[in-house]
């Protein structure tokens, strides 16, 4: 078995494939003397039998991860789970599921159709959270999933790949503060999500958040290669319960907005 910090490690250059502007703007930072730790990692399946959350978090919990918290989102049609090591330095996983009962007959036949295709061997490898794209996929029907759900479409297109890495805010000095820090990354060009407010969620949440919107990346389609929006990086502070703990758990109503940074720009 692979060590943990070998497969992050392995996580984070391939997400860093799909999104080289996380790369940019981490090395910002560390120019700026900052030591970079992550809040989480966030996974994207279906809900499948064969495929859903504990098919990924199957992987982790070898490695010591434990179940927490679990969310709904109703509108987008998503329920999703996190998990945490022992050790506090290691990254949360957020593992969130498109619930196949609640969408089209189009997406759930679509969808059963490319799960007939991923091999149990697959599903079984320990980096399966990085897998890649197990099953043929055309630019056509991905565009058609996409007019109905941009979560079904990137996973459709991506397979199995880290969706998007979070700086942990807490512990950097010079950005300690998420305005100030979203200033620093804009100012250097990066566009914000700004779908319900450039942060999401109060120090009344316990959790502030705010992220990138993924810039677009060639992509191989069996039908020729084509530009679409590839992975986004997050940024989240955490704020003391009354006991004085960090919260660890996230806020629904702020990852809901947050889930939208792979969405398609409307042209
Ligand atoms: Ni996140």
């Amino acid at each position: 078995m692979m060590s943990l910090e070998t497969l992050l490690e392995n996580m984070w250059v391939d997400y860093c494939k799909l999104n080289p502007d996380a790369k940019k703007i981490y090395d910002l930072f560390t120019a700026q003397g900052e030591t970079v730790l992550n809040d989480h990692i966030a996974l994207r399946t279906f809900n499948h039998p064969r495929l859903g959350i504990e098919s990924l978090a199957q992987h982790f919990k070898k490695w010591g991860y434990v179940e927490k918290g679990d969310y709904h989102f109703i509108e987008k049609k998503l329920y999703a789970k996190h998990y945490e090591h022992p050790n506090e330095k290691m990254p949360k996983i957020f593992i969130s599921e498109l619930e196949l009962e609640k969408v089209s007959p189009f997406i759930r036949d679509t969808v059963n159709k490319l799960v007939e295709q991923v091999p149990d061997a697959i599903i079984a490898k320990e980096d399966f959270a990085m897998a890649g794209r197990p099953w043929k996929m055309t630019y056509e029907l991905y565009a058609q999933l996409a007019k109905e759900s941009e979560y079904a479409s990137w996973v459709a297109a991506y397979g199995f790949r880290p969706n998007h890495f979070t700086v942990y805010i807490n512990n950097l000095e010079k950005f300690s503060d998420i305005k100030v820090l979203n200033d620093f990354v804009k100012g250097k060009g990066f566009v914000l999500n700004a779908s319900g407010g450039e942060i999401k969620g109060t120090t009344a949440d316990y959790l502030e958040q705010s992220s990138t919107m993924a810039s677009e990346i060639p992509v191989k389609f069996d039908d020729g290669t084509h530009s679409i929006p590839g992975c986004y990086y997050e940024f989240a502070k955490r704020y003391p319960l009354a006991d004085g703990k960090l919260y660890q758990g996230f806020v629904a109503k702020s990852a809901d907005k947050i889930f939208e940074s792979t969405n398609r720009i409307q042209k």
